[in-house]
């Protein structure tokens, strides 16, 4: 049976009765559910840190009803800090996937999941996780909109989405974190030492956030020569007003719908029901 959530209701019709206490606490409520196995269908974006709350709840109160359950979230967040830049900094990506696995989720299925870095199935923080790739159908997008492009990513760890393609990678190298009050470590180089000159070039990545990778990437391909340049990515936050410079900056950019966004132009709704068996 499909459990879905309130935050995934543009794309499946909601069943789960979700609501806010008057503190702000998460109050929620399953439909009553024939069999033994549910597959839940739950964004854990926006509001990161009370939408995972909301996933614990609904695999725990499966868990206490012994129903199997696997939980399908396109965006897995924390999934930036899977290992530490200096010392006392926590491992979020392995705390949240031990969360997940301890609340009852017997496998996650989600989309480019960031320090996976391929698709597949893989064991992380004593999870299951199934990592499937939205790479084809944003490559596909591109195509209709410019015709035939080069696809290329803006690091390495995004290499692994152009790769079936034959695309190359740049290499962005980050330095320390910015003063202030947001953990940000500033982009000190992205370096492409390739050709472009007269390509279409579609720039893809797992994420968009600030969208300071992009800009420096479309600045690299614009110096270079390319005729058209595009930007995509799995996940779209555009952060800091990103989306509006981003459009300003190069031809076409977009993204798919596991974060809703004016410019979620492909749907992974199949790709998702692909993979889940009910
Ligand atoms: C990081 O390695 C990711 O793949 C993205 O390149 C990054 O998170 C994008 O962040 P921003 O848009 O802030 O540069």
């Amino acid at each position: 049976m499909k459990l879905i959530s309130q935050n995934f209701s543009d794309l499946y019709e909601p069943n789960i009765e979700m609501k806010k206490f008057p503190d702000g606490d998460n109050y929620i409520c399953l439909p009553e559910i024939g069999g033994n196995s549910a597959e839940v269908y739950h964004r854990l974006y926006p509001e990161q840190d009370s939408a995972i709350m909301q996933a614990i709840l609904i695999l725990d109160t499966l868990k206490r009803k012994k129903i199997e359950a696997i939980l399908v979230s396109p965006y897995f967040p924390y999934s930036r800090q899977d290992k530490t830049f200096k010392g006392g900094e926590a491992i979020s990506a392995e705390v949240i996937s031990d969360l997940i696995r301890y609340a009852g989720a017997k496998k996650l299925i989600t989309v480019d999941c960031h320090f996976l870095k391929k698709e597949g199935t893989f064991t992380y923080g004593g999870l299951e996780i199934v990592n499937l790739s939205a790479n084809k159908l944003l490559v596909e997008h591109a195509k209709k909109l410019a015709g035939d492009v080069e696809v290329i990513s803006p690091d390495m760890g995004a290499s692994y989405l152009v790769e079936d393609f034959g695309g190359k990678s740049m290499e962005k190298k980050r330095g320390e974190y910015v003063e202030g009050e947001t953990a940000y470590r500033k982009i000190e180089e992205v370096k492409m030492d390739f050709e472009v000159n007269g390509k279409n070039i579609l720039i893809l990545d797992d994420m968009i956030s600030t969208g300071g990778t992009m800009f420096k990437a479309i600045e690299n391909v614009k110096k270079g020569g390319a005729a058209k340049v595009l930007c995509a990515a799995t996940h779209g936050f555009f952060l800091k007003g990103s989306l509006d410079k981003l459009k300003q900056a190069c031809d076409h950019v977009f993204v798919t719908d596991s974060i809703p966004s004016p410019v979620s132009d492909v749907s992974i709704k199949e790709l998702l029901d692909s993979s889940c068996s009910s």
